[in-house]
């Protein structure tokens, strides 16, 4: 068993509370699942992309953003893929935790919030994803983990760069940040608790530490 340093060191101003060291502890001890997981995940950062630029399909901005954003999704995807198949691990479905579909559920039905509400989720699950793939690029024992994690690193601060781009274009400050504030909150609240079982570890199992007293996303500058 590898016990993971008890400070992790990944901060994203995005988010309203960093990882716990107990998930990046967790994480390191089931690097199979959590590969098999992040492969998922990257197909679905693809499809969420893709989802959007069918839902407004007039938008060139949305488009010129997130056709790239979802390309170079998929090109995680098949290095996930391709690393996976080096070790003979099936890409095997694994059970979701409830963490997407809490977020998702926070997304309000009306136009144009669902807009501005799907753009901060899905920046939060690529700060979230961003700020993970750090904590395991820079603790896992594994060399070759370490690599691709610290690879995939560049991009996911671009994509969730990205997305806050995409509300500004859209949206006051005034806006947006009460608004971001609520769903971080979620977040947080949707990272909390504790894993019942080892095999249960994931991108985005539970895990987090006590929230932050102040967010400041203004601060954060995309990249
Ligand atoms: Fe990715
Ligand atoms: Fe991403």
């Amino acid at each position: 068993m590898t016990a993971a340093p008890s400070k992790p060191v990944a901060s994203i101003r995005w988010l309203a509370a960093p990882s716990s060291s107990l998930w990046l502890e967790q994480a390191i001890n089931r690097p199979d699942e959590v590969l098999i997981d992040h492969a998922h995940c990257e197909r679905k950062a693809a499809g969420a992309a893709l989802q959007l630029m069918f839902r407004y399909p007039s938008s060139e901005t949305l488009a010129e953003a997130l056709s790239p954003l979802a390309q170079e999704e998929l090109e995680h995807f098949d290095q996930v893929l391709a690393l996976l198949q080096r070790r003979g691990i099936a890409l095997r479905p694994l059970p979701a935790p409830a963490y997407g579909s809490r977020l998702a559920g926070e997304i309000r039905r009306q136009e144009p919030l669902r807009q501005l509400d799907s753009f901060l989720v899905a920046g939060l699950i690529e700060a979230r994803s961003h700020e993970r793939m750090a904590l395991l690029a820079e603790h896992s024992p594994d060399p070759e983990l370490r690599a691709l994690y610290g690879d995939l690193l560049a991009s996911e601060a671009r994509h969730f760069g990205l997305y806050w781009l995409l509300c500004e274009q859209h949206w006051p400050r005034e806006v947006i940040i009460p608004r971001l504030e609520q769903l971080a909150a979620v977040e947080v609240e949707a990272l909390s608790g504790e894993l019942a079982r080892p095999e249960d570890v994931r991108m985005h199992s539970v895990g987090v530490q006590l929230p932050r007293k102040n967010l400041d996303p203004v601060a954060f500058t995309p990249t």
